[in-house]
């Protein structure tokens, strides 16, 4: 298993480019199992978990041609050969769940493996089931897997959600495209991704209206067309290398940034005596004093503060003046790394949902053990911090949702290396 070690103290300048958005093409990639015409998604992001869906997709019969070094992804899914999400794939990626909406909707089927709990909760999938059960699915959870079942098709129906849950509205958006008649999804996610994902279905002649809103209105269409789509930017990569300054000094510019993807995100840096600019070619974050001020944060569904950015503002704020709290009300374990920020000096009480950060000056470079995506980055980000040296282990979280971390940072000044695994 790689390593990234990274010494602290270097002043950061330079330019950033931010990627394609994962969790976005997470969400697209699926919608080829909708029709049986060609579907080329362009931006897309470079990681692992893209591979993953790749697997997961080329298992159910999709073909998948990377091109541009993954930039492009080609897929076409003329002939399912499959209707079954295998539990040795959907365990490592827990958005194996978005093919359950397609297939119900293009195969009247599907047998897909609930994707078991991870790192940051129990991620149940009740949500979904409840959503595709209105549609006029029938769902049976037997030996781990969702066994689904839509008899002479999904038909539209009114689908609460009892919470905004992002992949729950992504499955019942993607399969209510297809559906005999009128859906309407109420408590809809808001999420960008949601968004990127709505036009791409319009793209192909889906009918919808009022991605972005917390009600979702589509009117089924006998069958889709395939199409081209540019992946939104990731608004969690970017917010990730927003606090990069922050946290080394220094200034740098976030090609492809986009205020509007990050303003509750942005408003709390403001807030912490962060100065951030729209330029013309994406965002210019530096920090205005020579410290940050402590502020509160509480993570809710976009447009609030994003879940996604929790443990990167908490290695912030570690070093911050001030006390800071910081409440995380979408997952249920998701302070992980804050026992691995306090082998680096750091001062955090945990208490259940609720982290209250004491910032100190500086923090201590130490080995530390990476546990899930972001938590990962967050470690990455302190290092850069730290007085000497900090290991990061376990660093195949950090390449499921990072495109070449130690690239990007090391190009603006970062002192950053990857130590192959033993
Ligand atoms: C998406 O996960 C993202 N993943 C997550 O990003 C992100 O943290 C999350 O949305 C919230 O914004 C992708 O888009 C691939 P949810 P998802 O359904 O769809 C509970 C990252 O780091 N819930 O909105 O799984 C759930 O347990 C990842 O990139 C149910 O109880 O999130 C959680 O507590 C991590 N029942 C909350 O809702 C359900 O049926 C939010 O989950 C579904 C969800």
């Amino acid at each position: 298993m790689d390593s990234i070690i990274v010494t602290g103290g270097q002043p950061l300048s330079g330019q950033i480019s931010i990627a394609g958005a994962k969790n976005a093409a997470l969400a697209l990639m699926p919608v080829t199992l909708l029709t049986d015409e060609p579907l080329t998604l362009t931006n897309a992001p470079r990681l692992s978990d893209i591979k993953t869906m790749t697997l997961l997709l080329e298992s159910l019969g999709t073909e998948v041609t990377a091109m541009q070094g993954g930039k492009v992804i080609a897929l076409s899914s003329h002939g399912l050969t499959s209707t079954r999400a295998d539990y040795d794939i959907v365990r490592k990626m827990r958005a194996s769940n978005l093919v359950l909406g397609p297939l119900l909707a293009r195969a009247h089927q599907a047998v897909v493996s609930l994707p078991g709990g991870c790192a940051i909760g129990a991620r149940p999938m009740d949500i979904h089931i409840t959503a595709l059960e209105a549609l006029g699915a029938e769902i049976d959870l037997r030996d781990g897997y969702l066994h689904a079942v839509a008899r002479g098709g999904l038909r539209g129906a009114r689908v609460p959600l009892r919470f905004a849950s992002v992949g729950a509205t992504e499955n019942v958006l993607m399969a209510a495209t297809l559906a005999r008649g009128t859906t309407v999804i109420e408590n809809a996610a808001r999420e960008p991704e949601i968004v990127d994902l709505a036009q791409c279905l319009r793209r192909m002649g889906a009918q919808i209206e009022g991605e972005g809103t917390s009600t979702i209105t589509i009117e089924g269409v006998d069958r889709l067309h395939g199409a081209t789509h540019s992946v939104v930017t990731d608004r969690i990569e970017l917010g990730t290398y927003m606090l990069a300054p922050v946290i080394a000094g220094g200034e740098i510019e976030l090609l492809g940034g986009r205020m509007d993807l990050v303003a509750a995100f942005a408003e709390k840096l403001d807030a912490a005596g962060v100065s951030v600019t729209e330029t013309a070619k994406g965002l210019l974050v530096r920090l205005r004093g020579d410290r940050p001020r402590a502020v509160d944060v509480v993570t809710e569904p976009f447009p609030g503060f994003p879940t996604d950015l929790q443990a990167q503002m908490m290695a912030m704020l570690c070093c911050a003046e001030g006390v800071s709290v910081l409440e995380e009300r979408i997952f249920e374990n998701r302070f992980m790394h804050a026992p691995e920020l306090m082998r680096m000096g750091a001062q955090i009480e945990v208490h259940g949902g609720t982290a209250t950060v004491t910032g100190v000056e500086r923090l201590r470079g130490a080995p530390v053990m990476a546990t899930d995506l972001r938590a990962s980055v967050s470690l990455i980000l302190a290092g850069l911090a730290a007085e000497g040296e900090t290991q990061v282990n376990r660093v195949y979280h950090l390449d499921r949702g990072y495109e070449h971390v130690e690239d990007k940072l090391g190009a603006v000044g970062a002192r950053i290396a990857r130590v192959p695994g033993s």
